[in-house]
């Protein structure tokens, strides 16, 4: 190698080099913190935009979350309607950002959401009985087997959920491991009835906080 060549080459990652710093530097995590416009100000949840409740997400499950939005292995059936929206947010974000995402996230006040379904809490609490080996007797969720907690969450996004794994609409991607996990295990709640049952049991726990939640009607 020339001495020319070799100069050129060490210029050349040298540039390089700092045009790949500067553009790390562009984007401050703080820019990614639009979250609230969908998810509320508060965190709490956006029946309208379909947005669930983020304050109180457990940071493993926020991550990983994010991470497979981002990667397409959750919002990408192209009936799942609300799962492309949040991937078309999620696309954008760098790992950085995602980690100030989750400490920020992690300063919200908690509290659990607003009920807004009436089913029979009795059938639920029969059926949850499959539910409980994985998400917790009082929905607290369950990190060493990748399952959240429900307690708490907007009971009208648990009911969209176990639909879009009803039909396939979530938890098929081949990559999706954990999504593939929760699928199997929707066709014991047989359709939407048993559905709304099991979620009308579920606003009844009160995940980590130890007593039930009243029922409110
Ligand atoms: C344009 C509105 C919009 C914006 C902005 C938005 N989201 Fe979402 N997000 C949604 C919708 C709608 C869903 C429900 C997706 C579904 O049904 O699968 C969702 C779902 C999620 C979920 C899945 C929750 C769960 O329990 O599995 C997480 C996590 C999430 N969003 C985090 C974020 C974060 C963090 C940001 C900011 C970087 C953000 N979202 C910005 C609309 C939005
Ligand atoms: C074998 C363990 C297992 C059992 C049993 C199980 N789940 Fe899950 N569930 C999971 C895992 C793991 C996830 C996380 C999937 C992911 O990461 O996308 C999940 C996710 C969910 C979600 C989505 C939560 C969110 O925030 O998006 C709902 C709702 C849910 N489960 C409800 C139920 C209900 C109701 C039952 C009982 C009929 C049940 N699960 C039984 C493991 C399980």
């Amino acid at each position: 190698m020339t001495r020319k060549t070799w100069f050129s080459l060490c210029l050349f990652f040298l540039l390089n080099g700092m045009s790949s710093f500067a553009a790390e530097n562009e984007r401050e995590p703080y820019d990614d913190r639009y979250c609230t416009s969908c998810h509320g100000t508060d965190g709490r949840g956006n029946e309208a935009v379909q947005a669930p409740r983020l304050a109180g997400m457990e940071p493993w499950y926020l991550q990983r979350q994010l991470e497979n939005f981002r990667a397409g292995i959750r919002g990408a059936h192209p009936r799942d309607i609300e799962g492309i929206a949040m991937r078309a947010m999620a696309v954008k974000l760098s790992n950085r950002s995602i980690a100030d995402i989750i400490e920020w996230v992690g300063s919200w006040e908690t509290g659990p959401a607003e009920i807004t379904i009436v089913g029979d809490a009795s059938v639920g609490e029969i059926l949850y009985g499959t539910c409980a080996a994985c998400h917790g007797s009082n929905a607290e969720g369950n990190e060493a087997i990748a399952a959240p907690a429900l307690a708490g969450q907007n009971d009208w996004y648990l009911i969209t959920q176990l639909r879009n794994f009803m039909a396939g609409y979530r938890g098929t991607h081949p990559q999706d491991r954990y999504g593939a996990q929760m699928r199997t295990m929707v066709n014991g709640l047989g359709d939407v009835t048993g559905i709304i049952d099991v979620v009308s049991y579920i606003n009844t726990l009160s995940g980590n906080q130890g007593s039930s939640r009243l029922i409110q009607n």
